[in-house]
């Protein structure tokens, strides 16, 4: 027997982002996003759900770009922080959190020094969802640090322990232990030769 829940748009779990941009006089802001997801391959474009009030909406619409970059598990506290206070309120809201920043090679947007994984997008597209703006980013350039990635040039997810978040009880959790190849193991189940 299963019970019903209200309606939510409930997936999980679900990443855990941090969303660098330039504001006024260059200042860099960044706020922590869960709502976001790859949205195309070809140009590879990625989407966050971002709300009307964030500081960093407003930067978006101004500088036409942004920066992705993955905070691992041992950041947890900073990344909260990030999501907790607007860059309104606290203009230097990303050095109290204990980020360094660098000026991304294509976008003008910040790039987090301390997150191992950054990702360079300019702004494509956005969709007014109702509170929620789905803003969408092409892929410009991405950086990643050399010991969470693999010999033949993948992220290896262990090493980068992203931080992933859970709706409804609101925890931050490690990925767990590999289950299976993907793209492979259901193989066994098809028919034919
Ligand atoms: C775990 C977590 C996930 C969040 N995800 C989102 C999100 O996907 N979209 C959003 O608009 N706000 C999200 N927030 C809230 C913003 O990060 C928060 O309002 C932040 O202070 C906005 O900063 P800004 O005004 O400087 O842009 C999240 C906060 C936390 C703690």
């Amino acid at each position: 027997m299963k019970i019903e829940l209200s309606n939510t748009p409930l997936l999980l779990p679900l990443p855990t982002v941090l969303v660098a941009t330039y504001g006024k006089d260059d200042l860099p802001n960044a706020m922590t996003a869960s709502w976001a997801s790859p949205c195309n391959a070809n140009p590879p474009c990625i989407g966050v759900a971002i709300r009307h009030s964030r500081a960093t909406y407003d930067n978006i619409r101004v500088r036409r770009c942004f920066t992705i970059n993955i905070p691992t598990a041992a950041q947890a506290t900073a990344t909260d922080y990030l999501g907790l206070v607007s860059g309104r309120k606290e203009p230097d809201k990303v050095s109290r959190a204990g980020f360094h920043t660098a000026r991304a090679s294509v976008v003008d947007a910040p790039l987090l020094a301390e997150c191992p994984l950054n990702i360079e997008l300019s702004w494509r597209h956005e969709l007014d969802m109702g509170c929620h703006i789905w803003v969408v980013g092409e892929v410009q350039r991405i950086h990643a640090a050399r010991d969470i990635t693999t010999e033949d040039g993948h992220i290896d997810a262990t090493k980068l322990a992203p931080l992933v978040y859970l709706p409804g009880v609101q925890q931050y959790v490690r990925i767990g232990d590999v289950v299976d190849k993907a793209f492979s193991c259901g193989r066994s189940l098809k028919g034919g030769a």
